[in-house]
């Protein structure tokens, strides 16, 4: 059994994670640093995936060689943001579903409003990798897993970034089935839902907006 929570402390990973935190780094620089990270967390993240064995021609021999078993990946971005993650992943795995969770978080109340849903078929069958850049409150995390589940997803891994203590305990709690990988636990939240010392908001910094 995997642990629940797995921080990827590689040297490449907390050197870009780094560069993504200071805030001189422009957004073109930012958006690349997560493409590049994601596929490292990614190579991470499907560590467990199972295996099966395919007879295959080499130059020089015939062998039974390993390939990833059953139905393709689905790869759940949690919009906006989860776009980020999205790109790096695909590239290490182009075969992949792709699905889309739109949630935004309500300023106020910090709780998860849905306005976007589709997801491939046949989750029930399929590993499935939840991206979000930011475990935060762990709210619009577990709504949207909460959503994957009631849509048949039963093998579900969460990527992130960065991971507040109080988002891993709140995952932990509703979703102990399901693990997380990410760059960092940061030390907390502060009062309006930010994770500190953080890297501020993915999105913003991912598509240039505030
Ligand atoms: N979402 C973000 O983009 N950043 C945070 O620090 C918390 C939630």
């Amino acid at each position: 059994m995997r642990a629940h929570l797995t921080v990827v402390e590689h040297p490449l990973v907390q050197h870009k994670l780094t560069m993504m935190r200071d805030v001189a780094t422009p957004t073109p620089e930012f958006r690349r640093l997560m493409q590049e990270v994601s596929l490292l967390l990614a190579y991470e993240v499907t560590r467990d995936l199972k295996l099966c064995k395919r007879e295959i021609d080499t130059p020089l021999t015939r062998m039974k060689a390993p390939v990833l078993d059953g139905k393709k990946l689905a790869l759940i971005s949690i919009l906006r943001a989860g776009n980020g993650l999205l790109d790096g992943v695909l590239q290490l795995i182009p075969l992949a579903r792709v699905g889309f969770v739109g949630l935004y978080r309500d300023e106020k109340t910090l709780e998860p409003v849905q306005y976007y849903f589709k997801v491939p078929d046949a989750l029930q069958d399929r590993d499935v990798i939840a991206l979000d850049p930011m475990l935060a409150t762990g709210n619009s995390s577990v709504a949207a897993i909460d959503l994957l589940k009631r849509a048949g997803a039963r093998r579900i891994r969460f990527m992130c970034l960065l991971a507040a203590p109080e988002g891993v305990a709140r995952m932990q709690e509703a979703h102990p089935d399901v693990p997380i990988v990410t760059a960092a636990l940061d030390e907390y939240l502060n009062e309006n839902g930010y994770i500190v010392p953080g890297l501020g908001d993915a999105g913003d910094r991912i598509f240039g907006t505030n």
